[in-house]
């Protein structure tokens, strides 16, 4: 039996998102269906909302989530009803060419749900990063299903499941940020901050936070930022380079998506460094013109990063964990609790810089 729950949609490129009644199929083979305790509002959900991610409207939003699982669909062994888990957009296949070499933390045959969500009339839905979390429930491929400690507050748990564990792994994983490391985070938003956190956690030394807004670098010294630079007042190359020694980053991290800000942190690092950007372009936003001399005289590389290169069976469980053990303060992200109708105006605080996260809690 099909159920209807409510859940936040759009519709259409820039019109305001609404709570629809959706309808969410029993779960599939392979699938589960989870309900929904807490989802966090992360800029890629304003993204899918613009149309930045592609034009298959409407999208079922909302993608940093944390619940129980109500039921699984035949052959499901890995979760259970009752079970608490981090929702992820990185179920990986085990049998790809990249899961196959031992590297299933890029899985390249990633899935989700095989059935679709739909409205009342049904029309089928897109869920956001393949969740659709902003609902009282939400149709997922059960393997997206990662079981955490249930100590954690979902409303805290649920974030690693985009943006911050995003942040934390472009700094520990595709950063490889190491003990002793200087760091520059351009952009300090949730992701942006997470990054910090993340580079806290592996040691770094020196931790410089760019961005244009004063509150957002107060709450990067928060996270463990040693220094600030307000790119707004201050050239941001020169900022970076001033707090490590004239010389520029080990790692830069872009959390922005932004080709003026990749250009900044192409230069505002160090000989050999590495840029990782993590922030999400648009379709029409171009490479910053470097002159190649620049790409290969300062030697180095330059990684994207998808979802802080992680792979959720391992690091879930282990950042859930040393969160319990006040080591990670994930409870930081979390801003304001908010209803489920309160999204678009969250869209409009994220937009206005006021929060590092919102979190629908359901
Ligand atoms: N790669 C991934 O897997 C992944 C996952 C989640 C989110 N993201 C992306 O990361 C980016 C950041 O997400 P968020 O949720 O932290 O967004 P956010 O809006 O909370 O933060 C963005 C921050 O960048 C700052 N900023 C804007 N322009 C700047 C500039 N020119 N120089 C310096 N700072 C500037 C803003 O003041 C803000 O603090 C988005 O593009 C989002 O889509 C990527
Ligand atoms: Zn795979
Ligand atoms: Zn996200």
């Amino acid at each position: 039996m099909s159920q209807q729950v409510r859940g936040v949609v759009a519709k259409g490129k820039g019109l305001p998102v609404s709570v629809e009644t959706i309808v969410i199929p029993d779960p599939g083979p392979g699938e589960a269906v989870v309900k929904v305790q807490a989802c966090g509002v992360c800029h890629t959900d304003l993204h899918y909302r613009e149309g930045g991610i592609n034009d298959e409207f409407p999208f079922l939003l909302g993608h940093e989530a944390a619940g129980i699982v109500e039921s699984v669909g035949a052959g499901v062994t890995g979760v259970a009803p009752g079970d608490f888990v981090v929702l992820n957009w990185r179920a990986v296949c085990g049998t790809c060419r990249s899961c196959r070499k031992g590297k299933p933390q890029f899985c390249f045959a990633t899935f989700n749900a095989t059935q679709k969500m739909t409205l009342l009339d049904g029309t089928p839905l897109s869920p956001a990063l393949g969740i659709g979390a902003f609902a009282d429930k939400t149709l997922v491929a059960a393997g997206q299903c990662t079981p955490v400690n249930p100590a954690a507050s979902p409303a805290v748990a649920g974030l690693l499941g985009c943006g911050v564990m995003a942040g934390i792994g472009a700094a520990m994983l595709t950063g490889n940020v190491q003990r002793g490391d200087t760091v520059a985070v351009f952009g300090c938003g949730g992701v942006g901050n997470a990054a910090i956190a993340g580079a806290v956690l592996a040691g770094a030394s020196t931790i410089v936070a760019v961005d244009l807004d004063d509150r957002k670098l107060a709450w990067a010294k928060d996270f463990g930022a040693t220094h600030t630079v307000n790119a707004s007042t201050q050239d941001a190359v020169e900022g970076v380079r001033s707090h490590t020694g004239g010389f520029g980053a080990d790692v830069c991290i872009e959390a922005v998506g932004n080709p003026k800000v990749l250009e900044q942190c192409f230069f505002a690092r160090d000989l050999a460094g590495t840029v990782v950007q993590v922030g999400v372009p648009t379709p029409q936003m171009r490479m910053p013109d470097i002159a190649m001399i620049d790409f290969f005289g300062r030697g180095g590389a330059l990684k994207p990063s998808w979802y802080g290169d992680c792979l959720p069976s391992r690091d879930f469980p282990m950042l859930v964990d040393l969160h319990l053990q006040g080591r990670l303060p994930l409870d930081k992200f979390v801003s304001e609790i908010i209803a489920l109708d309160a999204v678009e105006e969250a869209f409009h605080k994220m937009e206005r810089g006021e929060v590092l996260r919102s979190v629908v809690v359901l």
